[in-house]
């Protein structure tokens, strides 16, 4: 049976990661905030299942801020296998926690580098880097040697994580790895990114307990795929002969207005009636042009997105209307 470490295991990309690999006979080891009491929604079907829930599925609290509360939990379960999930990974929010966001998202990287390196047993390694690492890229699409040139404090911190797991792959000839990840949905979304922020809007403006949705910049474009298949393409990139660096991708990009309109159609109302931009959903930067060429692990993983984002989007409606009983 292999052995896997999820950092993150509550969130959206952490609880589908632990579904899959538990789905291939995987035992599972995760960490979870101490502050969220491992009460996360996204967990509660595995954790209800007696079958799995301390049987097959591990759950620690602990805090990439201190390198000893994830010492102990990787040491007793000795992984075949580490997928660091974990982060602030919030943009607009980094801009106001630059330095959490530093230290969480950057730092902590590096402490888990060295946690891993320093294992008896070394495992394989799949740090979740970000599109932001790229910034307002002059050319589009962008392969895993677009130049890094971040614009964001989030960026910025991934791009430091990202360097890094080359450095330990390269100087220290670990087996580690980038999924440079651009943007992935899904029901289990955070509710402050933008998907989930406008179906859970339409939802509940459809059942009246809503009258309106403030949004930032409505014209923003992002690369948006769904998470189920860009955690598969994690364990892909874990599976190849080589570690290498690998972007996870669709290759298409839609605006945020896409989104509207899309949500807004599928309860049949009239978005121009509910939208506004508001001031304090706009950032500082924000970058443009950001679509991904995920060729590479097309021709050496077998990875390709199955899911489209209009899919994406009618799903998450949907499971919002079902939340409110609409
Ligand atoms: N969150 C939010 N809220 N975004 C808004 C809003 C709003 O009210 N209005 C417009 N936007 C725009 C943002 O400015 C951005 O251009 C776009 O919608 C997407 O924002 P988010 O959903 O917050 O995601 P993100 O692109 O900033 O970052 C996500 O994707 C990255 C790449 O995969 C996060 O998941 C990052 O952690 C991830 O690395």
């Amino acid at each position: 049976m292999k052995c896997a470490f999820i950092t993150g295991i509550e969130g959206q990309d952490g609880s589908y990661l632990a579904e899959l690999l538990l789905g291939k006979g995987y035992e599972v080891h995760g960490t979870y905030r101490p502050s969220t009491n491992g009460a996360a929604i996204n967990l509660k079907p595995l954790k209800s299942d007696s079958q799995i829930f301390k049987k097959t599925l591990f759950l620690y609290p602990a805090d990439l801020d201190d390198a000893d509360s994830m010492r102990a939990p990787m040491e007793q379960s000795a992984p075949d296998e580490v997928y660091h999930l974990a982060s602030q990974s919030h943009v607009g929010q980094s801009f106001e926690k630059v330095e959490e966001t530093c230290r969480i998202t950057g730092m902590g990287t590096l402490r888990l580098l060295e946690l891993t390196r320093k294992l008896s047993k070394q495992p394989h390694f799949f740090h979740a880097s970000s599109s932001e690492i790229f910034g307002s890229p002059e050319q589009s699409p962008q392969t895993e040697n677009a130049p890094v040139l971040p614009v964001t404090p989030y960026g910025c911190a991934k791009a430091f994580g990202t360097q890094l797991t080359r450095i330990y792959r390269e100087t220290f000839g670990m087996f580690a790895v980038n999924g440079i990840l651009f943007n992935h949905e899904s029901p289990r979304r955070g509710e402050n990114f933008v998907t989930r922020k406008i179906c859970r809007a339409v939802a509940a403006i459809k059942a009246g307990r809503q009258t309106e949705l403030a949004l930032g910049d409505t014209s923003a474009q992002r690369d948006w795929g769904n998470a189920r298949d860009y955690v598969r393409g994690m364990w892909l990139a874990l599976q190849h002969g080589e570690p290498e660096d690998f972007v996870f991708a669709t290759g298409k990009l839609h605006r945020v207005q896409d989104i509207v309109e899309l949500a807004f159609k599928a309860v049949g109302l009239d978005w121009q009636q509910y939208v506004r931009q508001e001031k304090q959903f706009f950032r500082p930067a924000d970058p443009r042009h950001v679509v991904g060429n995920a060729a590479k692990a097309k021709t050496l993983l077998g990875w390709q997105p199955e899911i489209t984002f209009e899919q994406t989007i009618a799903e998450m409606v949907s499971v919002e209307l079902k939340a409110l009983g609409a």
